[in-house]
């Protein structure tokens, strides 16, 4: 497999001012919403939390709730969380499985292929009997590497068509496998965009993400393994997703003054069968030292998509933003899922989700490591849904939304101009631009 991944085409960039009351108006969060959210593709489920027929899910995304739905021939039907007599929610759960979908209010019972199955007095239509006319509101809906896509706009391109470059990329790592070992969910007191802005951007991580310890005890990773904006990739495709390269990722960023390799890296070559010890103040060989290690071993440990892995990617951090709501972190075998969903009304809410999957190698028994702490194996997680600050995202993401309603505050200032971009945030920039197309009826 090659060393390196190809780039993605050159963008030109307008240039944008990006004032308050994209984050703050009514009236922006419904044009958004009209024009932008019911035209993308949206990641909503997973396969495998929905192994058998009748197997249902749902997920709300503003106003509107969809359900996925396991049919009989194993594949999944999307549909909107509506029953078609006088509108009510069909379903209030998360989850669960059913033979029919029941609406609790005068019982009108759906298949689960949405075909409307019992009415009570049917005879007393004026119209006629509803079944056999109504059904339950369908919507697209693909599945890749796992997860459900659904889309609001009944026109829609295939969803492997608007991924563009990542279905190439992710389809290297096998992502169906993998496990769910993190499910935390919380409302964020903030536009959905400002969590999406935070993560099209590095420029924050030396100042919010600060390398743990005082400045004389650690010091940066120089040359080679560095999170520095210059030698950090950019990549903004054609579709409107972003791609940042971090050739230090997998270090933790930090070495002792005298050299030592530090946590948690030490540990990671120990796994590798390399010694931290002899790489003592040549920190900068230790990026290509583990990719040759997890090259060499990984096959024989179960590591099957080892093979279709470019060298980067056993080393570096790919941190990508999927348009309009969803940004990951790759590693070759740990996947960080963040997700922003606009609340139902409020335009300065968002529903926040923080998730890890992890590979899963024929016969591996150890521990995952997550950013939320080491999670044995073979545990089936529970999803956990919590008021903000009630329990921690993890050290990282926590240090993130500790910014976030302040900014939001920010954003309802007349003192506030519009925000005066750096060229490391051009993916910021790009999205906006991309969301004010979406409102033009201009798709990219
Ligand atoms: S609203 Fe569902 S049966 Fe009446
Ligand atoms: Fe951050």
């Amino acid at each position: 497999m090659s060393a390196e991944l190809p780039d993605w085409p050159k963008q030109t960039l307008r240039g944008h001012r990006l004032e308050g009351h994209r984050y703050t108006s009514r009236e922006f969060f419904a044009e958004e919403f009209e024009h932008m959210w019911t035209k993308v593709w949206l990641l909503l489920g997973r396969e495998d939390e929905m192994p058998n027929p009748g197997d249902w899910q749902r997920e709300d995304v503003g106003p509107e709730s969809i359900l996925m739905v396991r049919q009989a021939d194993c594949s999944i039907k999307a549909f909107y969380n509506v029953c078609q007599h006088r509108g009510n929610r069909l379903v209030s759960e998360e989850t669960g499985n059913v033979r029919r979908f029941v609406c609790k209010y005068h019982s009108w019972a759906y298949l689960t292929d949405g075909t409307l199955d019992y009415v009570q007095d049917p005879e007393d239509f004026p119209e006629g009997n509803p079944c056999g006319k109504l059904n339950l509101e369908g919507l697209p809906c693909e599945s890749f590497a796992g997860f459900i896509w659904v889309n609001m706009d009944p026109d829609c391109v295939s969803l492997k068509e608007f991924l563009g470059p990542i279905w190439d990329d992710w389809s290297r790592y096998d992502l169906e496998s993998w496990k769910r070992y993190v499910a935390l969910t919380t409302t964020a007191p903030c536009n959905w965009k400002v969590v999406l802005d935070n993560f099209n951007e590095s420029y924050h991580v030396p100042t919010v993400h600060r390398p743990m310890g005082t400045a004389a005890e650690r010091k940066r990773m120089h040359s080679g393994v560095d999170t520095n904006y210059k030698n950090t990739r950019f990549d903004l495709s054609d579709q409107g997703h972003n791609r940042m390269i971090m050739p230090g990722g997998y270090a933790g960023v930090s070495l002792d003054e005298d050299g030592t390799i530090g946590e948690p890296l030490a540990t990671i070559m120990r796994e590798w069968e390399l010694d931290p010890e002899a790489f003592k103040g040549r920190g900068q060989d230790t990026r290509k030292a583990l990719q040759e290690a997890q090259r060499r071993l990984g096959p024989g440990r179960g590591y099957t998509h080892y093979a279709k892995l470019a060298d980067e990617q056993f080393t570096d951090a790919f941190h990508y933003t999927l348009f309009p709501n969803f940004a990951v972190s790759l590693w070759s075998d740990g996947f960080h899922f963040l997700r922003a969903r606009p609340h139902p009304t409020d335009p300065e809410q968002c529903i926040f989700d923080n998730w890890w999957y992890a590979s899963q190698p024929e016969g591996e028994t150890a521990p995952v490591r997550t950013t939320v702490g080491i999670v044995a194996r073979d545990i089936e997680v529970e999803h956990e849904v919590f008021k903000p600050g009630e329990k921690s995202m993890g050290r990282t993401i926590d240090q993130d939304l500790e910014i976030f309603p302040l900014q939001q505050a920010g954003f309802r200032s007349r003192g506030f101009k519009g925000a005066y971009l750096s060229g490391q945030e051009s993916r910021v920039r790009r999205y906006h631009e991309l969301i004010d197309d979406y409102i033009e009826g201009v798709r990219p």
